[in-house]
């Protein structure tokens, strides 16, 4: 039978699951059929058989875009631990390693050394063979860097690696040092490539052998691990760091875009990202065309509703009929599933257009009072809701409230009448709505 172009991967999210010491609940958003959709598409973009020879391999850069929270990094995280059983897979969070000062390096370190463990080459074993591909990258290395200055980071003669023989699998005689002691070869090869960086007049050929590295890195996990290609790289976060750092991220790590087998997925929320830009380059100017030119295609994850969002975001089990009679609160009104009650709280929310991080913060709140309120008593959900929101809109209004002393009149024909507090919110509500359209 002849084997399939792209194979398809099951994705299954039903499930939570623990990453990384990180919990991940099961996928509440449905977002796993777009993980599944974009692997077979990248994968196809970056490798495929059935074409020329000298194009299988191909370069792809996806940016996927969404808003704050809602959900990029779960969907990344989610995403590459499912392929890397099939792929070369690298996860970098810009934010993270927002401390240096070289985004190239930052970048660039993490993949490799990524990249090193999934070929099975850890830190902790030092004494692993030089496996062909790594010959290649050492080589790749050598010729930045001067002789005696490579053997003082490498702690190997560059001459001993390109005289070595690529078909050798063992690279025994080179890989231990004066003494005998074996050479941390991975370690070797990252302080050369840390030394590439640093000098200066070698930045583009640096850059060019770092791009090779990064080839050589991935077919070595490839053949060592009986992966398929292409690489996914995705790099997370990146428009937390500040303006200036976001933008350098991307203006350098542009250079190493077109590594042919590797695909890069960078997560973007564009809108932040787009003021990122004009900070650096000035309001003037066109954010949205100059993000366009680094992709080959941007993908959006659309942002889940106000209720799905908190459910993502916030407690919900706290205000599941279970809980509150372990509790002995009472809610008005009482709904036996979580869900309900949310999507009430939800639609005041969305009554008085709160943002999705006062939903959160006011549905915290609500839990919070919940959870904190003396045995036996009782509350209104919704009107703890609308107080919550109106304190956020205007909180002379919510003093006036909560202390009683609310009092408005309207003029009717002649007579002035005392107008009572759900009256008055009847009009408002709808009014607010209306001004902030
Ligand atoms: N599909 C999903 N199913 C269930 N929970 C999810 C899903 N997506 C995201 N979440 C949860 O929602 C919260 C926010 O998600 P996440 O951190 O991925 O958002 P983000 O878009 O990366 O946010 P930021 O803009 O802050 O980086 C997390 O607690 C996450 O576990
Ligand atoms: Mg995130």
């Amino acid at each position: 039978m002849e084997k399939q172009m792209v194979k398809q991967i099951e994705l299954d999210w039903s499930k939570g699951k623990i990453i990384n010491d990180e919990f991940f609940p099961e996928d509440k958003l449905g977002r796993v059929k777009y993980a599944t959709f974009l692997t077979k598409l990248l994968a196809s973009q970056g490798f495929d058989k059935s074409r020329d020879d000298v194009d299988q391999k191909r370069n792809y850069v996806l940016n996927l875009n969404s808003e704050w929270g809602a959900g990029k990094t779960y969907f990344l995280k989610r995403w590459s631990e499912d392929i890397k059983d099939y792929y070369p897979v690298v996860y970098v969070d810009a934010w993270k390693k927002d401390y240096s000062d070289d985004p190239l390096m930052t970048v660039i370190s993490s993949i490799i050394e990524q990249l090193r463990k999934q070929a099975g080459k850890d830190k902790e074993s030092p004494e692993f063979k030089v496996p062909r591909k790594l010959i290649g990258l050492l080589k790749a290395a050598a010729p930045g860097i001067g002789r005696g200055l490579f053997k003082r980071y490498v702690g190997i003669d560059p001459v001993m690696i390109m005289n070595a023989d690529d078909d050798n699998e063992s690279l025994g005689e080179i890989s231990t040092d004066e003494n005998g002691k074996p050479i941390d070869m991975s370690f070797a090869a990252s302080e050369a490539v840390k030394y590439l960086i640093d000098e200066h007049d070698a930045k583009s050929a640096a850059i060019e052998s770092l791009k090779k590295s990064v080839f050589e890195w991935v077919g070595a996990v490839v053949s060592l691990k009986k992966k398929e290609l292409p690489a996914f790289i995705f790099i997370d976060e990146l428009d937390r760091c500040r303006p200036s750092y976001a933008v350098e991220m991307l203006e350098t790590i542009k250079h190493i875009f077109d590594i042919k087998g590797v695909v890069f997925v960078i997560a973007t929320d564009t809108e932040q990202l787009q003021h990122a830009v004009k900070a650096v380059y000035g309001e003037g100017f066109n954010a949205n065309m100059y993000l366009g030119r680094f992709f080959n295609s941007r993908y959006s994850l659309k942002s889940p509703n106000l209720e799905n969002f908190l459910e993502v975001h916030c407690d919900v089990n706290k205000l599941s009929g279970d809980y509150l009679r372990d509790l002995n609160v009472e809610v008005l009104p009482f709904n036996e599933d979580a869900k309900i009650t949310l999507r009430n709280i939800s639609v005041v929310l969305n009554a008085f257009t709160v943002s999705a991080r006062t939903a959160i913060q006011i549905a915290d709140r609500i839990v919070a009072t919940i959870s904190n309120m003396p045995k036996g008593s009782k509350v209104d959900i919704l009107m703890l809701t609308i107080l919550l929101c109106i304190k956020d809109k205007d909180s002379n209004l919510f003093d006036e409230i909560v202390s009683g002393e609310f009092e408005r009149h309207i003029q009717n024909g002649e007579k002035d009448k005392l107008i009572y507090l759900n009256d008055f919110l009847s009009n408002y509500i709808p009014n607010i709505y209306h001004n902030s359209k």
